[in-house]
């Protein structure tokens, strides 16, 4: 792993773990859905091994996919508080029940962003899926739906998870810690 010696890193969530609740939230999302198709919007780039692992756990749904990509963070570990959106979506959400698929809901800027973005496509319903969810960093209220794994206000990295665009490859979620500046 291309780890540097001046970064530390510690396993927060094993991938056990991982894939153990999203096969739950798979089947959480199935019951509600009760056989009516979904649409899964993954919000790039963090949340692509979240969104193909969620994907694989439906049994019955008839679930499409599509991505967004957008960018709120620049290269470090603090969010520059604006949302830049750099991919829309292939194609229109009119009448879908989309679930929109994120890695991390930290200040809640983003799917706050999203959500308004989304709302005025028409879709049926929209909900909101999140892997982690970091409650007490929240600037701006948004509620996901399903939500993977509460954790505390730590920077984590993996599992689609980056810092400066490494550690995506990790199996793990783990802490990032970096040497004092
Ligand atoms: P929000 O807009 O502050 O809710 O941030 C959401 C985005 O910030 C996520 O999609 C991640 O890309 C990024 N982010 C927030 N917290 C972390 C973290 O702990 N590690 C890596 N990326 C994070
Ligand atoms: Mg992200």
């Amino acid at each position: 792993m291309a780890q540097r010696s001046d970064e530390h890193l510690k396993v927060l969530i094993r991938n056990g773990a991982l894939q153990r609740r999203i096969r739950e939230m798979a089947r959480q999302v199935e019951r509600d859905f009760k056989g009516e198709r979904v649409h899964l919007i993954g919000v790039l780039k963090g949340a692509c091994i979240f969104l193909s692992d969620l994907i694989r756990n439906f049994q019955s749904t008839d679930v499409s996919i599509d991505f967004m990509a957008v960018a709120s963070y620049g290269k470090g570990k603090e969010s520059s508080g604006q949302v830049r959106l750099y991919k829309d979506l292939d194609t229109s959400i009119e009448g879908l029940n989309v679930i929109l698929v994120e890695d991390i809901l930290d200040t809640g800027l983003t799917l706050n962003y999203l959500c308004r973005v989304l709302k005025q496509r028409r879709p049926r319903s929209l909900r909101i899926a999140a892997l982690l969810d970091k409650p007490s960093r929240r600037i701006q209220e948004v509620k996901a739906d399903y939500v993977g794994f509460k954790i505390p206000n730590e920077f984590v990295v993996g599992y689609g998870l980056d810092y400066a665009e490494r550690y995506r490859n990790l199996k793990d979620v783990c802490i990032l810690t970096l040497p004092p500046q």
